[in-house]
C-alpha cells in the first residue's frame, strides 16, 4: 500500500499586491492549509492523507484553490469553514461537494468514482 491514500494540495501562492491575477495567499490559502492539517490530525487521518502546500495551481480566479489526488477533485473558493465538510464528505465518505467544485470543464473530475477512505 502506498504511504498516503490521498494528497490534498492547497495553493498558498503569493503575488505582489495589485497583480491582476491575484493570489490564493491573499484570499486565505495558508489558513485553509492550516485548518486542513488540524482537521486531518484531529481525526487521525494524517498518516493516510497528506496536506501539501502548493504554488500556483493555475486556477487563480477560483482561489483559494485546492485539488485532491488521485481523484483530481478541484475545489475553489475554499475557506477554513469548508474544511471540516471537505474532510467529512469528500475525504472520508468519498462524496464530491458540488458547491465547491470549480465549474469550468477543464477542472471537472475525469472519474467521479471516489472510493471511501477506510480507516
Ligand atoms: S494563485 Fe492560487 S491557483 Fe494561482
Amino acid at each position: 500500500m502506498s504511504r498516503y491514500r490521498r494528497h490534498v494540495f492547497v495553493c498558498i501562492n503569493e503575488r505582489p499586491k495589485g497583480h491582476p491575477k491575484g493570489c490564493c495567499r491573499e484570499k486565505g490559502g495558508e489558513a485553509v492549509r492550516d485548518a486542513l492539517k488540524v482537521e486531518l490530525g484531529s481525526r487521525g487521518l494524517a498518516k493516510a492523507v497528506r496536506a501539501n502546500n502548493a504554488g500556483c495551481l493555475d486556477a487563480c480566479a477560483f482561489g483559494v484553490t485546492m485539488v485532491i489526488y488521485p481523484e483530481q477533485i478541484w475545489y475553489g473558493g475554499v475557506t477554513p469553514a469548508d474544511v471540516p465538510e471537505i474532510v467529512e464528505k469528500t475525504i472520508v465518505h468519498g462524496e464530491v461537494i458540488e458547491r465547491l467544485l470549480i465549474k469550468e470543464p477543464e477542472y471537472r473530475p475525469t472519474a467521479m468514482q471516489f472510493p471511501r477512505l477506510e480507516p
